[in-house]
C-alpha cells in the first residue's frame, strides 16, 4: 500500500505531527485505555519533543518507549532517553520505558526490555505510533543496510555490537515489533537524505531497513521537508 506523505516546513511538519499525536493518542486512551509509542533520537527529537511536551494529554494513561538505544548512561548526549527525558518527558508524568543499554550484558538487556514491552502491552505488542528517525543510509532504529538483524523473525528486542554509526553497541527493536505497530510515521529533514527516500517510498521492491519497516504493517506516514522529499516524483 501506498505510504502518505506529508511534505512542509520543518515548523509545519512539527506543528502535523504534533496535531496528529494529540489526536491518535486521545483515541487510542478513549478506546483502549492507554496509549504506546515508540520514540527516535537524532534530528527527529530535537524538532518535535518541545512541541509533544506542551500537549494537553492524559499522560498517565501514556507509555513511552524506544526505538533503540546507545550503550551510554543517560547523562551522556548520545541518549536516545536522556535527550528525550530533558526536551520532552521530564515535564510530563508519562511511564517512560528506557532501555537498558548500558548494563554490559547486550543480550540480557534485551531480554529485560522484551519482558518490560510483554508485560505492558499485549503479545505481539502493537505499539500506537511508532515514530522513526531515517539516517542518511535508510536506518531506522539501530537496524542498519544489509545487517542480519533485519531478518529477525523471533525476538523482539536485540543488541547490536557492531553499528557502522557509532557508537557501535546498541540495543533495538526488531521488524517483527515494527510490523505489528498501529502505525509507523518516518520523520526525515534535509537534502543529504533524499536520494535514500526516492529509494524507499518508490521502489517497491527496496530492502533499505526503513522501506522493509514501511512496507511492514498499515501505510506508513512520511513527515518529509521540502528538500528531503527533492528527490520524490511528483504524483
Ligand atoms: C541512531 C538513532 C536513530 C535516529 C536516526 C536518524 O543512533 O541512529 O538512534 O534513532 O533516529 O539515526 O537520526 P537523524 O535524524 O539525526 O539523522
Amino acid at each position: 500500500m501506498q505510504p502518505e506523505i506529508i511534505v512542509d516546513s520543518r515548523d509545519g511538519l512539527v506543528a502535523r505531527a504534533a496535531e496528529r499525536f494529540a489526536a491518535t493518542a486521545g483515541g487510542a486512551i478513549e478506546a483502549r485505555g492507554t496509549f504506546s509509542c515508540v520514540l527516535p533520537g537524532g534530528s527527529v527529537a530535537e524538532s518535535m519533543f518541545p512541541a509533544f511536551a506542551r500537549l494537553p494529554l492524559a499522560w498517565d494513561h501514556v507509555h513511552v518507549f524506544f526505538g533503540d538505544e546507545r550503550a551510554v548512561p543517560e547523562t551522556d548526549p548520545d541518549s536516545n532517553s536522556g535527550l528525550a527525558r530533558k526536551l520532552w518527558l521530564d515535564r510530563v508524568p508519562a511511564h517512560v520505558h528506557a532501555m537498558p543499554a548500558n548494563q554490559g550484558d547486550l543480550d540480557a538487556a534485551a531480554t529485560a526490555y522484551t519482558t518490560e514491552l510483554r508485560s505492558t502491552l499485549v503479545d505481539p505488542p502493537r505499539i500506537d505510533v511508532m515514530l522513526l528517525g531515517m539516517g542518511p543510509d535508510g536506518h531506522v532504529c539501530s537496524l542498519f543496510p544489509g545487517h542480519p538483524l533485519l531478518r529477525e523473525r523471533s525476538r523482539w528486542v536485540a543488541g547490536v555490537t557492531d553499528s557502522p554509526k557509532p557508537p557501535p553497541r546498541r540495543l533495538t527493536l526488531t521488524m517483527p515489533v515494527l510490523a505489528a505497530a498501529r502505525a509507523i510515521w518516518v520523520a526525515a529533514f534535509g537534502a543529504g537524505k533524499a536520494p535514500i527516500l526516492r529509494e524507499a517510498i518508490q521502489d517497491p521492491s527496496s530492502q533499505l531497513p526503513v522501506a522493509i519497516a514501511a512496507r511492514s504493517g498499515p501505510p506508513a506516514v512520511f513527515f518529509l521537508d521540502p528538500d528531503a522529499a527533492s528527490k520524490l516524483d511528483t504524483p
